[in-house]
């Protein structure tokens, strides 16, 4: 008889970002394969994983069952079982088990130890995941204005140029021309979802504009995306045209300081996802925020209490601009950044 499993169903339309996100969480049992049907994806799923844990996790509208599934074939399940034969033993511990994807390419962290093998893992990588075009290894960290890295081939089709789906929204995305992180899902659907109709919203930072994008996919809302990084504008242009939008979005390549200075009237909600820069941009925002307006407000943060560091640098950031923070509604971490550093959000109404 075939084994029955504890799911998930969610429909076609979030399929790939549920599955990335329990696959992230290590929640999917990977023993077993996902069954599409016309208009639901079903997720076989480990047996610690409970409905509560999936409300915790999960945004999208979900149903939680027991029902049949068929194994995976057989064959390595993970880059560490396919690599068994090719790297030595001492060495496979260090086989990441961590990849970021984005449309159609990986991305792995492949460490020093491990560099002359990098090809071996990027073709076993693509051996047990084989939907992906592209395999790609980071190149040295995120620097300089723009926030990019650079790349090397492992596997495929040398590109970094592809379109990634996010709740729907469809993204293109250059990983060597402009900022993307395929992490970041949770936090434009959060901030989007908080939107009103008729609202403006400036996104200073807006990269290849997936704040901007959730936004004018669920509400009649106008959102001015500044950034600086051209290729990142003209990525966002091409997302314009791959969405079907309902509010407006207006792309400008400009330094957010200086553009913002010479704008007139304010704004109802300012986003602010440029964590190792926003600092020095806190002024300019506040002085386009309406009163009773919103900030969304990253930093990176460390120590014994980055959610209190963050909620502290708001408050005094906004008062050196003059304003005042009438309500923190909400300060979490969004992301790990480094080891025991975190990317944090506060929202700030400003009086
Ligand atoms: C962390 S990335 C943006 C991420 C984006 N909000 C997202 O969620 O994907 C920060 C962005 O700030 C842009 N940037 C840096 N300095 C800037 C400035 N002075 N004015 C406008 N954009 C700037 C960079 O080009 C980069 O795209």
């Amino acid at each position: 008889m075939m084994p029955s499993r504890p799911y998930v169903s969610v429909s076609l339309a979030h399929g790939e970002d549920v599955r990335r996100r329990l696959l992230d969480l290590g929640l999917i049992d990977i023993r077993y394969k996902i069954v599409a049907s016309d208009d639901a994806l079903y997720i076989p799923l480990t047996d610690e994983v409970t409905e509560e844990l999936l409300d915790a996790k999960l945004t999208a509208e979900f149903s939680f069952g027991e029902r049949v599934f068929t194994p995976a074939a057989e064959g390595p399940k993970t880059l560490t079982e396919a690599l068994q034969d090719e790297i030595p033993p001492e060495l496979l511990d260090l086989v990441p088990r961590a990849y970021d994807l984005v449309g159609k390419i990986a991305v792995l962290e492949i460490p020093e130890a491990l560099q002359k093998y990098s090809k071996v893992i990027g073709r076993a990588f693509h051996s047990i995941h084989e939907n992906f075009e592209t395999v790609l290894s980071k190149q040295g960290a995120i620097s300089g204005q723009t926030r990019v890295r650079e790349y090397v081939l492992l596997w495929g089709e040398d590109t970094t140029k592809t379109v990634h789906t996010e709740y729907g929204c469809r993204l293109a995305v250059d990983l060597s021309k402009a900022y993307f992180s395929p992490r970041l899902l949770e936090e434009h659907n959060r901030v989007a979802s908080l939107v009103q109709e008729g609202e403006a919203v400036l996104d200073m930072f807006c990269g290849v504009g997936p704040f901007a994008i959730h936004i004018a996919r669920r509400v009649r809302a106008k959102v001015l995306a500044i950034d600086i990084n051209p290729h990142a504008i003209e990525l966002l242009r091409e997302s314009l045209s791959l969405n079907r939008l309902v509010g407006i979005v207006e792309p400008v390549v400009a330094d957010a300081s200086q553009y913002v200075a010479a704008m007139e009237g304010s704004v109802d909600r300012v986003i602010m996802n440029h964590p190792s820069g926003a600092q020095a941009f806190v002024k300019d925002a506040c002085g386009v925020l309406r009163p009773g307006g919103v900030l969304h407000y990253y930093d990176f943060v460390g120590g014994e209490d980055p959610e209190g560091e963050a909620r502290g640098n708001v408050a005094r950031l906004v008062e050196e601009a003059g304003r005042a923070c009438k309500d923190i509604t909400l300060v979490r971490r969004v992301r790990d950044s480094a080891p025991y550093e975190y990317q944090v959000v506060a929202d700030a109404v400003i009086e």
